[in-house]
């Protein structure tokens, strides 16, 4: 039996990601605001997983979204395209931003990322390079859980289980991960040059005639926490692919749409991607939408060749989506939110650091606009992390749920076991005071799950 209005539900027939939890029922959303079965309320921080870029419950999206179903709801992208497909590609690459001029729309990030891949291959095998078989990645990141994408993440957690499955065509060279990995002697420049120089022993290794593409999340999301790179760090490594004649795939699926500031994070790189995923924020949560962003110079190829990308999906361009997808863009720039993520992105980590500057557990505090994290470690005085065991992570989701807090905790942010960081992902919309009381909930959970332990 199962019981919607009690507080969690007792049994379940969806599989849920754990067997053995029981999961509280979200029923309805307002702006920050998520109501649980039971009538309890929770402030969402995060957005899901850095998804839900508007908030809850918003009318217009609800809207447009059910005016699509109701004018048109699907056909099928070998017969027609649809207005909301047409309209929200124009919308995304119109304007050709850093030379991407269209979009292939689908319904996850890993789906996008797939798409990615395969179109990286094509445009390879149209110039006559069918060889070109190799993809460079690196190590902590996600871009994905389908078995191209998941192939192509440097996770070792998420990996685990279909490593032995997993194709063999992808390697891993070191993330840009500063507070890591960059020793203290070390200049900035000096370590960007030693990580390029690992990526182009990474193509020689390979032999530079079989590499498709190096892919890499500008700032790395679920895995390490808001993980930006170092100065310069992308237009080294761009220079690297140019060198070899792979492409660029950038993954923007968690902190691109505006999230880190800017429409695109690769903005602030100074560098332009072959092909960009992009996901979460273009569609906020209202429905599943995932988009590849492709340059006109794949495009080029695509159509001096065969002229037909071999890939497609059933509820590709799905119009609903698409329409849904066109409000969320429209509401960010009339409201001109991403303004608001730059500028309240500073407040946020000037709160972050007001609060946990000098806290006993918190190593550091990164990102950029609405997309920042703390790494938690056991102590300050050597930021060695709490033992995997501890699950640290997992104890601050629960205390945060207690204060009516839901974040996005993750472990293994330091090598994919060892390491602790919980990401604040705000609606693009939220306010000075929603940023106070986030950050006030944040530091009981944080005191709480510390003093657990
Ligand atoms: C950077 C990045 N890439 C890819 C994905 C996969 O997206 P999805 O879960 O929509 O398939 C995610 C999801 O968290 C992500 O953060």
């Amino acid at each position: 039996m199962r019981s919607r209005t009690n507080e969690k539900v007792t049994m379940s027939h969806v599989l849920h990601r754990s067997t053995k939890q029981k999961f509280d029922v979200a029923v309805s959303g307002d702006g920050l605001m998520l109501t649980l079965a039971d009538g309890r309320t929770v402030i969402d921080a995060a957005g899901g997983a850095a998804v839900a870029c508007l908030g809850h419950g918003n009318r217009r999206v609800a809207e447009a979204v059910a005016l699509q179903a109701e004018k048109l709801a699907y056909v099928h992208t070998m017969f027609f395209s649809t207005e909301p497909a047409e309209e929200l590609a124009e919308l995304l690459v119109g304007h050709a931003p850093g030379g991407l001029t269209r979009a292939f729309f689908v319904t996850s990030g890993s789906e996008a990322m797939e798409s990615a891949l395969k179109l990286a291959y094509q445009y390879h095998v149209e110039r006559g390079a069918p060889q070109r078989t190799r993809f460079i990645a690196r190590r902590q990141s996600y871009h994905g859980n389908t078995f191209g994408a998941l192939a192509a993440s440097g996770h070792p957690g998420r990996r685990s289980v279909y490593e032995p499955i997993l194709m063999s065509n992808f390697s891993h060279v070191a993330p840009c991960f500063a507070f890591r990995y960059k020793p203290e002697r070390e200049t900035s420049a000096d370590y960007v040059a030693r990580l390029a120089a690992e990526l182009e022993a990474e193509f020689q290794r390979l032999g530079p005639e079989n590499v498709a593409a190096f892919v890499a999340e500008p700032i790395v999301g679920a895995t390490s926490g808001c993980v930006a790179a170092e100065p310069g760090y992308f237009r080294s490594l761009r220079e690297v692919c140019d060198r070899h004649g792979a492409l660029l795939i950038l993954d923007e699926i968690m902190s691109g749409m505006g999230r880190s500031g800017t429409q695109h994070v690769w903005e602030q790189e100074g560098v332009t991607p072959d092909l960009q995923a992009v996901a979460k924020g273009l569609g906020a949560g209202y429905i599943p939408l995932g988009a590849l962003l492709v340059s006109q110079k794949v495009v080029d190829a695509l159509d001096a060749g065969t002229g037909s990308f071999v890939h497609g999906h059933t509820f590709q361009a799905h119009a609903v989506a698409c329409a849904g997808a066109i409000e969320v863009q429209k509401i960010i720039a009339e409201e001109k939110l991403i303004n608001n993520v730059q500028s309240l992105g500073r407040y946020l980590g000037d709160a972050l650091t007001d609060r946990f500057g000098q806290h006993a557990n918190v190593a550091d505090i990164r990102g950029r606009g609405f997309f920042q994290a703390l790494e938690f470690v056991q102590s300050r005085d050597t930021n060695e992390p709490y033992a995997p065991k501890t699950g640290f992570s997992e104890i601050l989701k629960r205390k945060a749920l207690e204060v009516g807090l839901a974040i996005y905790p993750n472990g293994g942010t330091i090598d994919g076991k060892r390491g602790d960081h919980v990401i604040i992902a705000p609606p693009y919309n939220a306010t000075r005071a929603d940023i106070d009381t986030i950050v006030a909930r944040l530091g009981s959970a944080v005191d709480a799950a510390a003093r657990s332990i």
